[in-house]
């Protein structure tokens, strides 16, 4: 049985891959998050047959409960999308403890614990999204530790896509500047200063999702799937890091 996953999918990037897996030709979509009825919700959009898994991915046991479906149900997964997480605007010494381990978790621990428990259910020709961000390609004031997180997923994906050529199966990193319609930027990540190059170059999850997907299955490793994400890719290249966190700290900070 073909399978995708996606976990994170309730919301934003995550639903709308599911959406667009839904147009693959598998068999079956699981999708995973906490909120039960907004799974339930973007099941009854689509035409595949739909596993709703609602489970805490910074809890061990959800992974072992993942295993256990995929080896009961003879999966053969072909796509993975990694897209659960979450941000935190602000001086990284004001965070709880409490809020730093579970956004390390989350972001990234969550990230390599999936692809591990899904690996030995892939083929070859298989596909493996990481939703990372463009505060993953540099170091970002006032997002540290969340950037350090994306920056993780950045490295992780590169080396795992080595790894994993011998088994024609590629690993993604997506790295989308700020997206002007999800969760994500209206509840989650504490402030709204940063959205000003937003409004002057709206990105909007539904590009972001489709544009990164057809990248992802093309098998491109990092994808900036918009103009900022592209623009911050190439000055995190050429700029020395002094002046990046000099104008990274003007949008972070206002
Ligand atoms: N939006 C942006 O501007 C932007 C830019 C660059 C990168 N990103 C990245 O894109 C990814 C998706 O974010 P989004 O923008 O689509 O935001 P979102 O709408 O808030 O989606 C986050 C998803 O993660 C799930 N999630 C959160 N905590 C979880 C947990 N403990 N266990 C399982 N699932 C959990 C949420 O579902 P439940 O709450 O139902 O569990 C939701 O489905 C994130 O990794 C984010 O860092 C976002």
């Amino acid at each position: 049985m073909t399978v995708a996953i996606i976990a994170g999918a309730s919301s934003g990037l995550g639903y709308e891959y599911a959406k667009l897996a839904d147009q693959e030709q598998i068999d079956e979509i699981i999708i995973i998050a906490r909120r039960s009825e907004k799974l339930a919700e973007l099941a009854s959009h689509l035409r595949h047959k739909v596993k709703i898994m609602v489970l805490d991915l910074t809890a061990s046991v959800s992974f072992a409960e993942i295993k256990k479906y995929l080896e009961t149900s003879g999966a053969d997964v072909k796509y993975l999308f990694n897209c659960a997480g979450f941000g935190y605007l602000g001086k990284s010494f004001d965070m709880k403890d409490e809020q730093c381990e579970r956004m390390v978790n989350l972001n990234s621990l969550a990230a390599v614990k999936l692809t591990n428990t899904v690996i030995p259910f892939m083929s070859e020709g298989a596909r493996i999204i990481n939703v990372s961000s463009c505060a993953g390609l540099l170091p970002l004031p006032y997002l540290s530790l969340y950037a350090a997180t994306k920056s993780f997923l950045v490295s992780y994906s590169q080396s795992l896509n080595f790894e994993l050529k011998s088994k024609n199966i590629t690993v993604s990193a997506v790295c989308p500047s700020w997206i002007k319609d999800t969760d994500f930027i209206l509840e989650r990540s504490g402030n709204s200063r940063v959205q000003q190059p937003v409004l002057i170059f709206p990105t909007y999850k539904k590009t972001v999702a489709s544009k990164s997907f057809r990248k992802a299955k093309k098998g491109k490793v990092i994808i900036t799937p918009d103009f900022i994400s592209t623009l911050i890719r190439y000055a995190a290249a050429l700029l020395p890091t002094w002046l990046i966190l000099k104008i990274a700290g003007i949008f972070t900070c206002g």
